[in-house]
């Protein structure tokens, strides 16, 4: 079946933040393809999550070369639905893609060299069959290359044309600012930062979110809902049909026992709030005005449409924040 986008999908379904002091905007909410989007899943579902997410006016997808199982083939599916679904859209879409995990044997198939970094992307634009892509990460610093030519590494992927903007992900604050400093000096501003951040993840609050905010880098907020910990998906066991239950999910069956029961008390709150606790995981990241967007992930269409109406309630009363740091430390 052809696909035809809504034409009301830009008619206040989604709203738009600036990414830093740049002059992109990205979805308050983004969709992520590091599961449910690989050679092991049902690319039909996946199909239909990014139709459902584009008709809601969502812009942003993100991959990376290592999403799977197996490594590159979530970028080969994405490939083949967007050659099917959103060719004549591409100038609407806003695609990211980034290499730091391992790809390929021998040295020189993860980390940061240059050589690793222009050839994964050259790989993951033909995956995609994409002519560029329009941000591209240092998905993790290494600590062996010089940081300055992993930048240089990213300053030549936005010289060459086959990606618009640079990104890093999972660098701490003190490596961000250096990182920040050599890409202006440069001449290619970072547009991004993507880090790990939800109710159970706080690290960025020491440091990160105030060095993106003196630099303007925005900031992508991955894994919100603790890879669906901070759901409803586990108040009543594991479901067989779960991250955590499939081999390859890379969420652990024995992290889900201790969060229980701090998961039963802020869905509590969440009921109290009218709203889903996948809904308030994602509008407490969406309270702060320096985070860019809200990277989820999905497995079904179902769970997107509850995630996206986390957008209609952003705000917090201070009682509310005063319960949920008191659950979150107790
Ligand atoms: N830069 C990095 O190093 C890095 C690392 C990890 C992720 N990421 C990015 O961040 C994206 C999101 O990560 P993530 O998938 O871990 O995000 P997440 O949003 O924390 O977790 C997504 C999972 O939560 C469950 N879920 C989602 N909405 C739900 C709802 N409304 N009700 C019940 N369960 C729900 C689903 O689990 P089930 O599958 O069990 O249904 C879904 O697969 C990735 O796709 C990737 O783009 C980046």
């Amino acid at each position: 079946m052809n696909y035809l986008p809504r034409d009301d999908r830009y008619n206040n379904k989604t709203n738009y933040r600036r990414c830093g002091r740049s002059g992109i905007k990205l979805p308050e909410i983004s969709l992520g393809l590091w599961h449910n989007f690989g050679g092991v899943d049902v690319l039909e579902n996946g199909r239909d999550m990014l139709r459902y997410a584009f008709d809601q006016g969502i812009t942003h997808f993100d991959l990376a070369n290592n999403y799977g199982p197996p490594p590159g083939s979530a970028e080969e599916n994405f490939g083949v639905i967007f050659k099917k679904d959103f060719v004549p859209y591409r100038d609407e879409l806003i695609i990211s893609t980034k290499a730091g995990y391992l790809m390929w044997p021998g040295p020189y198939g993860e980390w940061g060299s240059r050589k690793y970094l222009l050839s994964s992307l050259d790989q993951s634009l033909k995956r995609m069959g994409l002519d560029y892509v329009d941000i591209f990460y240092s998905h993790r610093p290494d600590p062996e290359t010089p940081l300055e030519e992993t930048m240089m590494a990213l300053d030549q992927a936005v010289r060459s044309g086959k990606a618009l903007y640079a990104g890093i992900s999972n660098y701490p604050a003190e490596l961000t600012k250096k990182a920040s400093e050599i890409l202006k000096q440069l001449g290619t501003p970072c547009l991004i930062h993507q880090p790990k951040y939800s109710m159970f993840e706080r690290w960025v609050e020491n440091g990160l979110l105030d060095v993106v905010e003196n630099e303007g880098i925005g900031i992508i907020a991955f894994s919100p809902l603790a890879q669906g910990l901070l759901t409803d998906r586990y108040l009543h066991g594991i479901p067989a049909d779960s991250r955590a239950a499939k081999a390859w999910g890379y969420l652990q069956l024995e992290q889900v026992d201790p969060a229980i029961a701090k998961v039963k008390k802020l869905n509590e709150l969440a009921s109290l709030r009218g709203q889903s606790l996948a809904q308030m995981a994602i509008a407490w990241l969406l309270k702060d005005k320096r985070v860019t967007s809200v990277l989820i992930g999905a497995s079904s269409v179902g769970q997107l449409k509850d995630n996206l109406a986390s957008q209609k309630n952003l705000s917090f009363s201070v009682e509310e924040l005063i319960t949920i740091e008191n659950i979150l430390s107790a």
